[in-house]
This record gives structure tokens, C-alpha cells and sequence, in this order.
């Protein structure tokens, strides 16, 4: 049975489709080093999700220090510089395992999908993968005030599909992503390590778990 517009399907980018994570980590990690500070994974982790602008606030936190105004806007400049030399070469060769299928199982099944990332690079880096075209909606850092956990950019794609919030599944890396998910009242579904999230719907290592089979019972297709 097709889904004739019930349910959808939210993407988050970064670490779900593609493990661009990896590069916001490294060029984070330049940076702070620039002010002494040595970013750790652990730290790293709770920056998965969050805005440009407060992944900074927070590295400063981590290392005890300030910036003035100036110093603030060029680390946010070094940084994306940085991060878009790394995806430069990203290409469909780096959809993260898994993902491929799915999009095009749930494209196949009249499942709408939308992107809600906090990115503001996501369009360059969907086209840089092909797959921008089984995209209805990209919600992504350019349209959004609040930064995950605030549930906005999946209230925003929900809202541009004309889906109501219990019919969305999110697919999320993140703490913050996952948090976000549940403020709006969605189905979460977190990828990655347990430990990483509060209360997710499911939780799965990577999209190779998803099967025609999980994703059938998940958007109740059958
Ligand atoms: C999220 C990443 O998808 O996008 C964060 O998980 C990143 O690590 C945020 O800070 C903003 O990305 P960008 O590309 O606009 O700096
Ligand atoms: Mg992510």
C-alpha cells in the first residue's frame, strides 16, 4: 500500500546522509587550537547538530576564554573556509552506507521527504552527492532563527509538506537533533552510539539497518 502523503520522511545531512562530521570536527578543532584549547570527541559530540555561530559560543565555553567581536567573526570565517576545502571532493561515492537505498525505497513508496539541517552549505553538499532531487523541501541554517534542540527546522519542513508533526520521522546523529525531534512532537529516530541520546523512537548504528523491511513497518506501509 502506497502512503498517499500520511507520513513523511527528515533527513538531517551532516553524519545521517554523508559523514561530513568528520570535517566540521577537524576544522573545529584548528580553530580552537588557535586559542590553546584541544577540542576533544566528547566535546565534539555535543556540537553534532548545533549553528555555526553557537558551536563557537560552546568551544568557548569548553575553553574557558573570550573573543571580541572581531576575533568571533574571523574563527566563523577561518572555520567554513577550512570546512569548504575538506568537502571540495565530496561526491555519491560518500553517501554514508545504506542511504542510497533508502531514499529511493521511500521516493518509490510516495513517502515525501525534506532535508532539516542547521547547515548552511546543505545545497551544495546534496548536489555535490546527486541526490538533491529526492528533496520536496530543504529546511536548512538559512532559514532558521534557533538552532537544534529548538524543534524549528523540522516544525518548518513538517509545515512545508503539509504533514502534521506526528506523521514526520526524523533521522538524526545528533543529541540536540534528537531533542529537537521529540519538542516537535515527532517520531525520532537516532543513528550512531546509544549513549549519544535521550529517548530516541529507535535507535540503529548506521542506515544499513534500515531495510525495506524496518522502513516498511516504520512508516506503516504495509
Ligand atoms: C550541522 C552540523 O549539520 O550544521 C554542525 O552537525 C554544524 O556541526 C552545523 O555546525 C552548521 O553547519 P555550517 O555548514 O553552516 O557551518
Ligand atoms: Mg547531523
Amino acid at each position: 500500500m502506497k502512503n498517499e502523503r500520511k507520513y513523511c520522511a527528515i533527513f538531517d545531512l551532516d553524519g545521517v546522509i554523508v559523514d561530513t562530521a568528520k570535517y566540521h570536527y577537524l576544522a573545529w578543532k584548528k580553530i580552537a587550537a588557535t586559542f590553546g584549547h584541544d577540542l576533544t570527541e566528547q566535546e565534539n559530540e555535543q556540537l553534532k547538530g548545533v549553528s555555526r555561530v553557537d558551536s563557537l559560543h560552546l568551544i568557548l565555553g569548553f575553553a574557558q576564554t573570550r573573543l571580541d567581536a572581531e576575533a568571533f567573526a574571523h574563527c566563523l570565517t577561518q572555520k567554513n573556509e577550512d570546512y569548504l576545502q575538506f568537502i571540495t571532493t565530496v561526491n555519491s561515492k560518500d553517501l554514508l552506507s545504506g542511504i542510497a537505498e533508502a531514499l529511493t525505497f521511500l521516493k518509490a513508496q510516495g513517502i515525501p521527504i525534506a532535508l532539516g539541517s542547521a547547515s548552511k552549505n546543505a545545497q551544495v553538499i546534496l548536489d555535490q552527492l546527486g541526490v538533491t532531487s529526492y528533496f520536496e523541501v530543504i529546511v536548512d541554517g538559512n532559514n532558521v532563527q534557533k538552532s537544534k534542540p529548538d524543534p524549528e527546522v523540522f516544525v518548518k519542513g513538517s509545515e512545508a509538506l503539509g504533514i502534521s508533526p506526528q506523521h514526520c520521522v526524523v533521522f538524526e546523529d545528533s543529541t540536540a537533533g534528537i531533542q529537537a525531534a521529540k519538542a516537535a512532537g515527532m517520531t525520532a529516530i537516532a543513528l550512531g552510539d546509544p549513549s549519544n541520546f535521550d529517548q530516541p523512537d529507535y535507535c540503529f548504528p548506521d542506515f544499513t539497518y534500515l531495510s525495506e523491511d524496518v522502513l516498511t513497518k516504520i512508516f506503516h506501509l504495509s
